[in-house]
């Protein structure tokens, strides 16, 4: 007996630019991600002639998807994530016609993983957008891209909605604070207000897809995806708890966006006490009412939120500029492993929303180093994942409606913060560096044969 229902969506995760690489085969068109070397948060370099960087052939997942679907089938996956790039299929994003060579490239997937009996779940804009969106329009600043990503959306539901009935909009739709570029396609450094109007119109646009989806496939379903960056006071001090409640709030509202179809007064008042007046259309509020299905987001680690203005500012030292928990270790990159919060975070989006959960990404980035023998031993890796499963089945007992876990990564692939490929985070060893050395050859980790016990056994193999 495990608390895993039998219906559980086991798999793993995967997103475009991150491992399919061919940037400029099959009429692709240039995106964000192709013109940022250094990762989501890097610098715009414009491609020039006879450039190059790593997700240029990333694992190379284009050509040899056959032969990485089978790996994934060989550990009984019944779900994977994939995103579609939309430059395959506008290469500028503001075509009036599709490109039939990525429409068909991603047909070929589809039936690849139909052929073992694995489900599709897809993104439809994990951290990339058509660079000519950016360049002509000024990227999701600009209402016209609204329609160019509705056109895109309704072009691929309307194609693939005989294979793919688990879908979602935006990937941490949320990181667009941070990562403006990356997010809604920003360029420079634009102030508050530019980027929540990106934002807005980026929700309009997922609400316009949840729509879209539900009349071409009424039996699909359509969810969105936030980045989990749960928080937590880092004292009991009244202040710190309520800075704590401002913190959670700032990813959470996109979920409550998303979820319940209004903009809640919390940001209301942020927006009137920051000046920031958004332009919002008449029929904007009646489209938002189109809210999604289910809600999926990423784990990776929690972290601290003090008032403390000096302990803040020591903090924005850090990589993550998160206060540290005293209480957690962390990983090789500084993120802070808490499977406990896991639990917390589905129980907080559970209690909120009242909508079923989809763990779309969680794992541990780590260098991975062959033995004598060149098997790769990740012990470091197993047992992350076990503690954080262990947490999903306790989330479960608790009443939560979970209905699958796609660990990110199980195949190595380039990452997403630093464009590297030697974070890695794969059941599946990727033979490449991050200078792109290497045969691209694919081998069996230790946590390969783990994951398969974990799902052949629906989570009884795991380890209390
Ligand atoms: C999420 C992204 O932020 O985290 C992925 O959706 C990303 O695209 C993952 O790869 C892990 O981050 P990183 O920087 O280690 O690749």
């Amino acid at each position: 007996m495990t608390a895993f229902p039998k219906a559980f969506l086991w798999g793993g995760a995967i997103a475009a630019n991150q491992v399919e690489g061919a940037w400029q085969e099959g009429g692709k068109g240039i995106s964000t991600s192709d013109v940022q070397p250094q990762g989501v948060f890097g610098p715009v370099k414009e491609r020039a002639p006879g450039d190059s960087g790593i997700k240029d052939v990333a694992i190379d997942f284009y050509h040899r998807y056959p032969q990485d679907v089978a790996l994934f089938a060989e550990m009984g996956f019944r779900c994977l994530r994939i995103s579609i790039a939309w430059t395959r299929i506008f290469p500028q994003g503001d075509e009036p016609e599709p490109n039939e060579a990525g429409l068909a490239f991603y047909d070929s997937l589809f039936d690849e993983l139909a052929q073992h009996g694995i489900q599709p779940m897809v993104t439809l804009s994990h951290y990339e957008m058509p660079w000519g969106l950016v360049k002509r329009y000024g990227g999701w600043g600009n209402r016209k891209v609204i329609d160019c990503f509705e056109r895109y959306a309704r072009c691929v539901f309307s194609r693939y909605q005989h294979k793919v009935k688990l879908w979602l909009t935006f990937n941490e739709i949320n990181m667009s604070l941070h990562a403006p570029l990356t997010g809604v396609g920003l360029e420079g450094e634009p102030a508050k207000g530019a980027i929540y109007q990106a934002i807005h119109h980026q929700l309009v646009a997922s609400s316009l897809a949840v729509k879209a989806c539900h009349e071409i496939i009424p039996d699909a379903q359509i969810g969105n995806m936030l980045l989990g960056g749960l928080m937590y006071p880092l004292t009991c001090k009244p202040d710190d708890v309520l800075e704590t409640l401002q913190e959670n709030r700032s990813w959470l509202f996109f979920g409550d966006v998303q979820c319940r179809g209004s903009y809640p007064g919390y940001i209301l008042r942020y927006f009137r006490e920051h000046g920031i007046e958004l332009e919002i259309s008449e029929n904007d509020g009646e489209i938002l009412k189109n809210t999604v299905d289910f809600i999926s987001f990423s784990y990776y680690m929690t972290g601290c939120v003090t008032a403390d203005e000096e302990l803040n500012a020591r903090a924005r030292g850090n990589i993550l500029s998160m206060v540290p928990n005293p209480h957690l270790a962390s990983s090789e990159w500084g993120w802070q492993i808490d499977p406990v919060g896991l639990r917390i975070l589905l129980n907080t989006l559970w209690d909120r929303y009242q909508k079923p959960l989809f763990i779309v990404e969680n794992g541990l980035g780590a260098k991975d180093k062959p033995d004598a023998e060149g098997r790769i031993n990740d012990d470091y890796r197993i047992s992350y994942l076990n503690d954080h499963l262990v947490q999903v089945g306790e989330a479960i007992e608790d009443g939560v409606a979970v209905m699958g876990y796609t660990s990110w990564g199980p195949i190595d692939l380039v990452s997403a913060s630093k464009a590297e490929l030697s974070k890695r985070y794969g059941f599946i060893y990727v033979d490449r560096d991050d200078q792109g050395n290497g045969t691209l050859e694919r081998s069996r980790k230790k946590s390969f044969h783990w994951y398969k016990e974990v799902i052949a056994t629906n989570g009884g193999s795991l380890k209390r």
